[in-house]
């Protein structure tokens, strides 16, 4: 042996000598190691993936049959959502806690991480709600413009704030899933949900897919991020007559030019979730269609996110109410992982049970949808920080947020007629503004809106309302005047301002299939201003384009201010010209009902084509 070689067998017995002192001292001094070692999908610093496959190596079929139920809060109590091992529970559309604050909301939602978190596995849930225009359930949130208005603003930057600002004000109530963006493509204005799409071509819901990373910001376990869910998968938009859950007729590839391109941008974006959608592409019910699920969305898409179904979606698969076990198999087996079954989570998990132990159900499937929902809890760091990061509470409705709702309101106004009625004179000038929607915040917020279908109600929500703006912008020598009918207005007044259109309603309670005509009330209002001979600008607060071709000869200004949210003053900053309007139709203007559908390419000529909108010159009136 040589002598380098003894020399470092030495060393080494000499080092063992030490080492093994050592420990057995640092042995006798510590304290006893704790008996059970923590479970590696306890361990942080462990790889997701790991932590997966430890975590489900330790959990029963039960506890894998709760992981893929969801219920709603109404229905299960913190205590009994533990007990039955719920994997996510939600508010639908209105459903919040009294008072509806965002303390009480971070109160409610730490009640079920708790229960969650302190039986068997420690599983947290995840909470979902709807905060499709800001986190529009809790009273005091900033309400921003509903996606219609911001497919006219082209503004795909402004898009990513507005979905950083919804999910800092949903970090502060502690709830995890955003159930939006809605990437529907509509493309039959009569479709109740018409608000909720960016505009009739897949392009608009591309562009703004970028609310995804607003919501989603760098990482899911970062501050002030939630997870967001695209939906309706699939063709949601595309139904005959625009009948809200109807049937879509179309050919594979109609699917998918028009229809698939917002999901792609959202699967590459890095979206947790993507929603089922109600309809039927040409008969088959989309919550029962493998070939959409698990082959284009999971195979051809390659999401490896969460596939949620729409409320108790599966129970329409056989088109009769309620699911049987056939359904659950066929909805679990197309590719389904997180059921919404509201009301019906117990009766959910024992018919899965049965369909598992009867062999229809694979276990390989439980265990794809358990791996999918297991792998986003660990990532958005939900075992690590299960409660409501109450930090973010002074987000909910700052000033911040609210001149945020201001610009987008702004940016979404679409100037569609001007006889050089418009700006208005902010000085010397008598303003006569009349209809039911200049002074009401229900009204222009829309659907989504505390309620599931909103409310009418001049203050229902705080923000400025139209008239609001009108009123705080007017300059030196100007007087304002509203009467909702237009009672009082003479030919004393320079300008009259008629604020009208649709009052809320969601899904679909908003469709029309008898047309897109403004309502008696409206038509009254306006023929009251325009019968003193002043000059009439009419702003449609609408969820949608209307029918409006017969009468638009007779109005001096026309302003499409679709749903523009908290800030109504917004819209006036453009009608007095502080913002030069910007906003460009997303969607084709129909010179009747009788044109719809009406889209780009299919040879009709609507009263204004799809991406028209007017701007100011280059002075105002008040300069002249
Ligand atoms: C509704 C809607 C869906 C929403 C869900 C939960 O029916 O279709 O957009 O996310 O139920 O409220």
């Amino acid at each position: 042996m040589s002598s380098r070689l003894r020399v470092r067998r030495s060393v080494r017995t000499t080092r063992t000598v030490v080492l093994t002192g050592l420990l057995l001292a640092g042995t006798a001094l510590a304290p006893m190691a704790s008996a059970t070692p923590t479970p590696l999908y306890k361990n942080s610093h462990a790889s997701v993936t790991s932590r997966v496959n430890d975590l489900m190596s330790r959990m029963t079929l039960d506890d894998k049959l709760g992981q893929m139920t969801q219920a709603e809060r109404g229905a299960v109590t913190p205590a009994q959502s533990a007990a039955s091992k719920l994997g996510s529970v939600l508010s639908g559309g209105g459903s919040v806690p009294t008072p509806n604050t965002a303390v009480s909301w971070a109160d409610m939602y730490d009640a079920y991480q708790k229960a969650a978190t302190s039986t068997g596995l420690g599983i947290p849930i995840i909470y979902g709600v709807d905060a499709v225009h800001g986190d529009n359930n809790l009273y005091g949130a900033t309400i921003f413009p509903q996606n219609i208005g911001i497919g006219a603003a082209h503004d795909p930057k402004l898009t990513e704030q507005i979905g950083r600002a919804t999910a800092e004000e949903m970090s502060a109530t502690g709830v995890d899933e955003d159930f939006a963006p809605c990437l529907c493509v509509a493309r039959d204005d009569r479709w109740g949900r018409t608000y909720e799409s960016y505009g009739e071509v897949p392009g608009n819901a591309v562009a703004n897919s970028t609310i995804i990373n607003g919501l989603q910001g760098k990482s899911l376990d970062a501050p002030g991020s939630v997870m967001a869910t695209a939906k309706h998968f699939i063709g949601d938009g595309g139904t005959t007559n625009g009948t809200d859950q109807g049937n879509t007729q179309i050919s594979d590839w109609e699917l998918r030019a028009i229809h698939l391109p917002p999901f792609r941008a959202a699967v590459q974006r890095g979206v947790g979730a993507v929603m089922i959608s109600y309809n039927s592409i040409n008969g088959l019910k989309d919550h029962g269609n493998k070939y959409l699920i698990t082959d284009l969305l999971k195979g051809e898409l390659g999401f490896s996110g969460i596939v949620i179904s729409d409320w108790n979606g599966i129970d329409q698969i056989d088109g009769q109410s309620g699911f049987t076990p056939a359904e659950v198999a066929q909805a679990v087996n197309a590719g389904l992982d997180l059921f919404m079954v509201p009301n019906d989570s117990a009766k959910f998990i024992s018919t899965l049970g049965a369909e598992v132990a009867n062999g229809d159900v694979p276990m390989s499937r439980i265990d794809d949808a358990n791996r999918r929902i297991l792998t986003k809890k660990f990532q958005l760091g939900l075992f690590e920080h299960p409660y409501a990061d109450r930090s973010f509470m002074n987000t909910v409705g700052s000033a911040q947020h609210h001149e945020l709702a201001r610009q987008a309101a702004r940016e979404s106004q679409v100037l569609l007629k001007n006889d050089g009625v418009l700006p208005l004179a902010k000085k010397n000038n008598k303003i006569f503004v009349a209809g039911k929607n200049a002074n009401d915040m229900g009204n222009q917020a829309g659907g989504w809106t505390l309620t599931w279908q909103g409310q009418s109600g001049e203050r229902v929500i705080p923000g400025t309302t139209i008239l609001d703006g009108i009123k705080s912008d007017a300059g030196k020598g100007t007087t304002v005047t509203y009467d909702r009918a237009g009672n009082g207005i003479d030919s004393s007044y320079k300008v009259a301002v008629a604020v009208v259109g649709e009052t809320p309603y969601a899904e679909g309670h908003g469709d029309r299939p008898n047309g897109l005509q403004l309502d008696a009330e409206d038509l009254s209002t306006i023929a009251k201003l325009k019968a003193t001979g002043v000059p009439v600008v009419v702003v449609l607060v609408s969820g949608r384009v209307l029918d409006v071709a017969n009468e638009l000869p007779g109005w001096n200004g026309l302003v499409e201010s679709f749903l523009p949210g908290s800030e109504g003053a917004g819209v006036a900053d453009v009608l007095y010209g502080d913002y030069k309007p910007t906003g460009k139709l997303s969607f084709t203007w129909p010179a009747s009902s009788a044109q719809e559908p009406i889209n780009p390419g299919d040879g009709k000529t609507g009263l204004f084509p799809y991406g028209y909108g007017l701007t100011y010159g280059k002075h105002r009136n008040d300069e002249n």
